[in-house]
């Protein structure tokens, strides 16, 4: 408070009254979170083209309903992906085209085909994806891919929605370049959350739509944050002062970068990474021809492979015989790929409890083996006769 009334010349008093009334509906710390994009993502915007919201899951909330007609428009999701945007487009009346990922993401001409192909159902809208240490993941495309998906977008007129939590978690290489930082035709609308900078318990997020409404032609002169306030004042009419109050503190204590507060977070995290992949390592060493597993340059997760099916019912086994839970990829999923995969979590795990999570879930994987899981599992889905009768052989 103090820091803002000596930025903005107001008495302490009134700031004060002001965190307790309804606010702007867009926010009231569009300026802070301009310099911090400017400062730790190269991203370069007029504050009035941010809109500050309850979490990342608010700004998706906001775009789904502003910019979709419901049971029309397309939107295309990288597959599997965070179930916060599936979910709320299946309750929003969204129509979702699954675009599937590969080892190291969204590949461009698998993109152009999907476009393509679902254009002929309707309008395709825009494609959502998290280019940084993907949820759930891991991947973290080349800068040569993120120019080739924003040539596709722009030729195909498609819109990308890049929602960027783990960025600033990168334990490897320099940061690549978000897509929006690269983007020349402005064709990326960008979702930020302090969720895993700050805390998640805050709820506060934010978007950057610097697009103008209207077509080439027909320019309004309005930016897409400006009419999507429309819509947000209709869900939450503003983000709580008080806890935006909280982010502007921070943001106005470090001098707009969030690095100071993020690097130490960091180093832990990428120690957990460190003592998860050397226990991985360990505990399966025997096992390295039947269970594989990547190791992420930055983020939260980690993905690994089984030689048997994991669902629903493993989770249950694992987390009450074994003491550990990890998540079936199959939940992040919306094509039936990928049931053999798991993904595992480290941030917030402390390299103990790692080291004994790993014993369990090596132990589960064992014992599961001995079941004949393996072979069973082979059997059932496989679909090539000859494959088929090979395994049962
Ligand atoms: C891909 C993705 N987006 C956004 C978020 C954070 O959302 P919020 O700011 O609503 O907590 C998460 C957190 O798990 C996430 O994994």
């Amino acid at each position: 408070v103090a820091a803002t009334a000596e930025r903005t010349g107001v008495a302490p008093e009134r700031v004060w009254r002001d965190l307790g009334q309804y606010g702007r509906t867009n926010g009231i710390i569009a300026d802070l979170i301009a310099r911090h994009l400017a400062l730790d993502e190269d991203i370069h915007v007029d504050p009035s083209s941010i809109v500050v919201t309850v979490g990342a899951q608010e700004a998706m909330a906001i775009l789904l309903t502003g910019l979709f007609e419901p049971g029309r428009d397309m939107l295309l999701v990288s597959d599997p992906t965070y179930i916060g945007i599936t979910g709320l487009a299946r309750i929003l009346n969204v129509r979702v085209v699954p675009v599937p990922s590969g080892d190291s993401g969204l590949d461009p001409a698998v993109v152009e085909r999907s476009i393509v192909d679902a254009s002929r159902h309707g309008r395709v809208r825009a494609i959502y994806d998290i280019p940084d240490f993907n949820n759930p993941l891991g991947t973290s495309p080349s800068v040569a891919t993120r120019l080739k998906l924003l040539d596709v977008c722009r030729r195909h007129d498609v819109l990308i929605i890049e929602d960027n939590p783990y960025g600033m978690f990168a334990y490897e290489h320099e940061r690549r370049p978000t897509l929006k930082s690269i983007d020349a035709d402005g064709n990326v609308i960008y979702i930020g959350s302090f969720a895993k900078t700050l805390f998640p318990g805050l709820r506060v997020g934010y978007l950057v739509a610097d697009q103008e409404v209207g077509s080439n032609s027909a320019k309004s002169g309005e930016t897409v944050a400006a009419a999507l306030s429309r819509v947000k004042s209709l869900i939450t009419v503003n983000t709580p002062p008080l806890v935006q109050a909280i982010v502007g503190g921070v943001l106005l204590e470090t001098g707009g970068s969030l690095e100071p507060i993020v690097a130490p977070k960091r180093a832990v995290y990428k120690t957990h990474r460190d003592t998860l992949v050397a226990a991985l390592a360990s505990e399966f060493h025997d096992l390295r021809h039947e269970v594989t597993w990547s190791s992420p340059a930055g983020g939260f997760f980690l993905p690994m492979t089984l030689p048997f099916h994991f669902g629903p019912q493993e989770l249950r086994r694992c987390a009450l015989d074994y003491g550990v839970i990890v998540c079936p990829m199959r939940f992040f999923c919306l094509d039936a790929v990928r049931t053999n995969q798991i993904r595992l979590s480290f941030s917030y795990v402390d390299p103990d409890a790692i080291r004994r999570g790993v014993k369990g879930l090596a132990a589960f994987v064992r014992d599961r083996l001995a079941a004949g899981a393996g072979d069973s599992d082979r059997r059932s889905s496989a679909t090539d006769p000859t494959e088929a009768s090979l395994a049962v052989a």
